[in-house]
């Protein structure tokens, strides 16, 4: 029997056991995912009991991403340069960390829109926050050229560009709308938009019909920005998808098969966020 959990605090809204546990079933794993409640003063013991308690990693979620970044034996490259960890695997008596989000949300843009191009594009991200880092982080692996980033506090935005070099371009939170112009890619990392959040006020007179919309909030399923974007015409791509494909290799390294993201996997989650929810 293979375990595996996420580890957040609190854990409750996890939606990571209906995702790990529809594979599970799908490939017939003796295997389990469960929610694993741990208090940020339990953490430190936690990981370094992982494989004593039975098992072979976890998912990591809020506050303890950059806690088990420090806590981990090694971490890979990309991970490095984030300095949060959202996946734990055991390996030859090592503890090992990696970050999964930066794939996700490239690869649910690349299966939503196959002939999305980024390399040598400019892009924009609203927000400078942790979920931004790895929005960041990925855009610039995959080649975008100019990398405008806009906050509500500008130092923030201004720390990216200290962190990931000159390709980030920090614009002031008001000028967002106006510079919207040329972008290949828009993308909100912030929390405006999200249930129980303010809206997002953004003004897309400026958008390019070309230019693709995503949202890394998924609650609700379509966020005002997708549906405005949607209805000027763009082609927009759901935070949902991010959330389905983040956790593919965390499965890989845990159950020793890799997952594929269906489209019975994506209804699935989207009914339990929206009960009405209808392809
Ligand atoms: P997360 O880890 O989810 O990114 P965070 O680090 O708190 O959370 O970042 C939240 C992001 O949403 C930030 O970019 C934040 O802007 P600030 O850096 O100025 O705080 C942005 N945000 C939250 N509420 C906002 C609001 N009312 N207007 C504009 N931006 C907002």
């Amino acid at each position: 029997m293979i375990r595996s959990c996420v580890i957040g605090w609190p854990i409750s809204h996890s939606r990571s056991p209906l995702i790990h546990g529809y594979w599970l079933k799908k490939y017939g794993i003796e295997g389990s995912y469960t929610r694993q409640p741990v208090a940020p003063e339990t953490l430190a013991t936690f990981v370094s009991e992982l494989g004593a308690s039975g098992f072979s990693g976890c998912n990591v979620t809020l506050p303890h991403k950059e806690a088990v970044f420090a806590l981990v034996t090694r971490a890979d490259e990309s991970t490095e340069r984030l300095g949060a960890v959202n996946t734990v695997y055991l390996r030859d008596g090592e503890t090992l960390g990696t970050n999964t989000d930066g794939e996700g949300f490239i690869n649910s843009l690349k299966q939503a829109i196959p002939d999305l191009s980024l390399a040598g594009t400019r892009a924009m991200v609203l927000g400078a926050g942790g979920a931004s880092l790895a929005v960041v982080n990925a855009l610039l692996e995959q080649g975008v050229e100019e990398l405008v980033v806009a906050n509500r506090t500008l130092e923030r935005a201004e720390q990216l560009r200290r962190r990931f070099g000159a390709r980030v371009a920090p614009l002031a939170w008001a000028q967002a709308g106006e510079q919207l112009g040329d972008c290949g890619l828009l993308v909100n990392t912030t929390s405006l938009g999200m249930k129980g959040q303010p809206e997002l006020q953004l003004d897309l007179s400026h958008l390019a019909v070309d230019t693709v919309v995503t949202d890394i909030v998924y609650t609700p399923l379509r966020t005002r920005l997708l549906s405005d974007a949607a209805g000027r015409g763009n082609r927009v791509v759901e935070g949902l998808g991010m959330l389905l494909h983040q956790a593919v290799r965390g499965f890989s390294l845990w159950f020793g098969v890799t997952p594929e993201v269906t489209p019975e996997l994506h209804d699935l989650v989207a009914r339990d966020i929206d009960p009405e929810y209808r392809r």
